[in-house]
């Protein structure tokens, strides 16, 4: 079954040798030593290092072709919707958010137009933003509605801002009159309460990762019975969060009813892909065929684009 996938960002998704390649082309030194470029000690010093690959991608065209590329290894992965996170606050340096959006959807177009992967845009806010610039980047959504750009989104690091739900809230309400689609990061480097945050304040949509919602028994039934997908992403959270496979909630998620979806976060950064990632999924949880087939429907189901697409999908 062709698969959906719903939790990815561009940042972290440009293979190694692209980026090396920028790198020469454009004279950068690199953080570290290119065999251990992918080494973090935790969420900040990952976060910066996506700042330092955007800073590598300055012309339309190196962008372009990173979107049409991302599209084709979607395709090679048998993934045939994507909802692709980018957050501008990451290319500052050479980017305005005009010029970021057209040239990805540029590609996205290109794509899609030669039978590759669907892949759709969530624009997305970094946690330790302020509001006005949450709104001023809901403001250009309002104003340059486009098929391809179908929601806003905010990653980034819960805790290195402190309780943010109050900071965002109006930006998101501001997004939800206006018709666009919202998920957010929450309960990765928050705990529940950044859960309840996203859904009570933010009024989102779905959460991207949500796993430690699965410390509160409440809040699990909740997301159970309000049907809120979780855009879970496995390794991810193998590599920044839990410090073993016995620790991750994932089937206890999936034992308390809530609609679990199968991501890859940053599948460069995290050496996966979606064949990887899917199949460490099955393992753990002992899916059957059945099972897997189920998940791919509620990746379908919890997608942003409309009915008519997802039937097509289904
Ligand atoms: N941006 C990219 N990957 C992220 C993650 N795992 N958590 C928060 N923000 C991110
Ligand atoms: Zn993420």
């Amino acid at each position: 079954m062709p698969k959906a996938e719903l939790h990815i960002h561009l940042e972290g998704s440009i293979p190694t040798a692209t980026l090396l390649n920028l790198a020469g082309k454009y004279d950068v030194d690199l953080p570290r030593p290119a065999e251990r470029l992918y080494e973090f000690d935790g969420l900040k010093s990952f976060l910066a290092f996506l700042d330092w690959i955007c800073g590598l991608i300055r012309s339309d065209d190196d962008l372009e072709g990173i979107a049409y590329e991302f599209a084709r290894t979607m395709s090679e992965q048998r993934v045939a919707y994507a909802e692709v996170i980018v957050n501008p606050s990451h290319w500052r340096k050479h980017w305005t958010v005009d010029r970021l959006a057209a040239s990805i959807v540029s590609g996205f177009e290109r794509a899609a137009g030669e039978g590759l992967a669907d892949c759709r845009l969530l624009l997305s806010i970094l946690r330790t933003q302020s509001g006005e610039d949450a709104e001023t980047l809901v403001d250009w959504m309002i104003a340059n509605r486009n098929p391809r750009i179908v929601g806003l989104s905010i990653d980034g690091n819960e805790q290195a801002a402190g309780r943010t739900g109050t900071r965002f809230a109006q930006a998101f309400a501001k997004a939800k009159a206006a018709g666009i689609a919202t998920t957010a990061h929450a309960g990765e480097s928050s705990g529940p309460e950044g859960v309840r945050d996203a859904l009570d304040l933010l009024r989102v949509n779905r959460i991207d990762h949500g796993v430690r919602a699965a410390e509160d028994p409440e809040l699990l039934a909740r997301l159970a019975r309000e049907g809120i997908a979780l855009n879970v992403c496995l390794t991810s959270n193998l590599v920044l969060l839990y410090p073993s496979i016995d620790l991750h909630p994932l089937r206890k998620l999936l034992e308390a009813g809530v609609r679990v979806t199968v991501n890859t976060d940053d599948p460069a950064l995290l050496d996966v892909t979606q064949g990887s990632e899917w199949a460490k999924v099955a393992s753990l949880c002992e899916w059957t065929r059945r099972d897997a087939a189920a998940a791919a429907r509620r990746a379908i189901d919890a997608a942003f684009c409309d009915e008519g697409r997802k039937r097509e999908l289904h």
